[in-house]
């Protein structure tokens, strides 16, 4: 199968064609033309390779009704992902090799993105004993990177020998950085705001503190460590000193910590009730800053679908956590692109070449080059849309975008030269 691609912008820059030829991109040049080729017309369109998720919640198994690995594979392409890390707080939770290969199995047989499991560290998610970590690196799913996102590996002890063994497994601990003696019964950031709200506050030092404490065992260790949705101004401070004595510390930050604030809690809306919650302004300006800067390394989604009952509900009840698959690349745009804080190959590198070289993905996160692997997407930057929640791939509806204006839309995807997105719909 062979697709030409006329008239993109690689990287926003220069006006090229692209030929798709047997899973590669076989040439970028002027006016190729190869008969039979599907033809796709990208004027006005910029190419970038395709995006990877260090950070995706499919649900599956357990939560089919929030969302399954079919419905969140096609939400994911709809993004512009041509690979998503699946987050192993699922129920079961990924802690075997067993529950890892189903994962990856049925992200396989969905086929719209690569579906890479991540182990959980420790049983069950408990924090108690270690996971079998070894067993899920050796299986089909390849799993290297280990995480209890939604909880924290809080037990010092405990956190250290999980990287003494990724670090035998060239693998890597995303941590969950909250203090969770800090944050019993918190609703939202912790502030003027949330005193005057009477919601419990989340403080930012619950962040910072396990952050301070883990780069220092990754250093001790000499493993590598990586900090999932940083969310404070504090925690950019931490790491760029962590990584100026050399720790082997990455960092993520999400698409709604980049646009939002704790003023979103003002009408009680559960919407945009999420862990880490929504900071400050000064925090959005300095993680932004510290993206653009590189010291954090990657947008990571936290695409947290949840059911109708349990996300409408009074605020203290409601799960957190917000989509984000399908609005993560407009949500940069907006904050980083459109703000002149990173250019094309900036977005490139945070959103497909990093989280792929900290996931150890092969064919994933590789230049837009003859050669590589046909992993791309093609973006209108132009179009603005609102976001309807009704419209989305995912199955569930607790979008934090509803209603908001963005720019950017994703126009085709495709994996391994196959389109999985066409004139912006999924083509299974
Ligand atoms: O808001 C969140 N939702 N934060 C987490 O850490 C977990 C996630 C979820 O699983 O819903
Ligand atoms: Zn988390």
């Amino acid at each position: 199968m062979s697709v030409l691609i006329k008239g993109a912008r690689p990287y926003g820059e220069d006006v090229a064609d692209i030929l798709l030829q047997d899973g590669r991109i076989a040439a970028i040049g002027d006016s190729l033309s190869v008969p039979g080729a599907d033809v796709v017309d990208a004027a006005g369109l910029v190419a970038l390779p395709g995006l990877v998720d260090l950070h995706t919640h499919l649900r599956e198994p357990g939560r089919e009704d929030a969302e399954t690995v079919e419905t969140g594979s096609r939400a994911a392409a709809l993004g512009g992902y041509t690979a998503v890390h699946a987050m192993a707080n699922t129920d079961p939770v990924a802690d075997t090799a067993g529950v890892v290969e189903q994962v990856w199995r049925l992200g396989q047989e969905a086929g719209l993105v690569d579906v890479v499991p991540v182990g959980a560290v420790t049983v069950g998610l408990a924090g108690e004993r270690l996971a079998e970590l070894g067993a899920m690196a050796d299986s089909a799913a390849r799993v290297r990177v280990f995480s209890d996102d939604g909880h924290c590996v809080a037990d010092p002890a405990l956190m250290r020998r999980a990287l003494e063994y990724v670090k035998a497994l060239d693998g890597v601990v995303a941590q969950h950085a909250e203090e969770p003696r800090l944050t019993v019964g918190a609703q939202m950031h912790e502030g003027d705001r949330s005193a005057r709200l009477g919601l419990t506050g989340w403080p930012a030092a619950a962040e910072e503190a396990i952050i301070a404490r883990d780069v220092l065992l990754a250093g001790h260790v000499g493993a590598r460590l990586h900090v999932c949705h940083v969310s404070t101004a504090g925690s950019v401070e931490i790491l760029r000193w962590a990584k100026s004595r050399g720790v082997q510390v990455t960092a993520e930050v999400t698409p709604h910590h980049l646009l939002l604030t704790d003023e979103c809690a003002e009408g009680y809306d559960p919407l945009f009730k999420v862990n880490p919650p929504l900071r400050t302004d000064a925090d959005v300006e300095a993680l932004r800053a510290g993206l653009a800067e590189g010291v954090i390394d990657a947008v990571a989604t936290d695409h947290a679908p949840h059911a109708v009952e349990d996300k409408e509900t009074e605020w203290a009840s409601a799960r957190p956590g917000m989509l984000g698959l399908e609005q993560a690349l407009s949500v940069v745009v907006a904050t980083m692109v459109d703000t002149g804080l990173l250019d094309w190959r900036g977005v490139a590198d945070r959103m497909s070449a990093r989280p792929a070289a900290i996931g150890r993905l092969d064919g994933h996160g590789r230049a837009l080059a003859p050669g590589e692997p046909a992993n791309l997407l093609l973006l209108d930057p132009g179009t603005r849309a609102v976001v309807d929640p009704a419209a989305l791939a995912s199955r569930s509806r607790n979008s934090p975008y509803a209603g908001r204006e963005l720019p950017g839309r994703v126009v085709a995807t495709f994996l391994r030269g196959v389109p999985t997105v066409l004139d912006g719909k999924a083509t299974r």
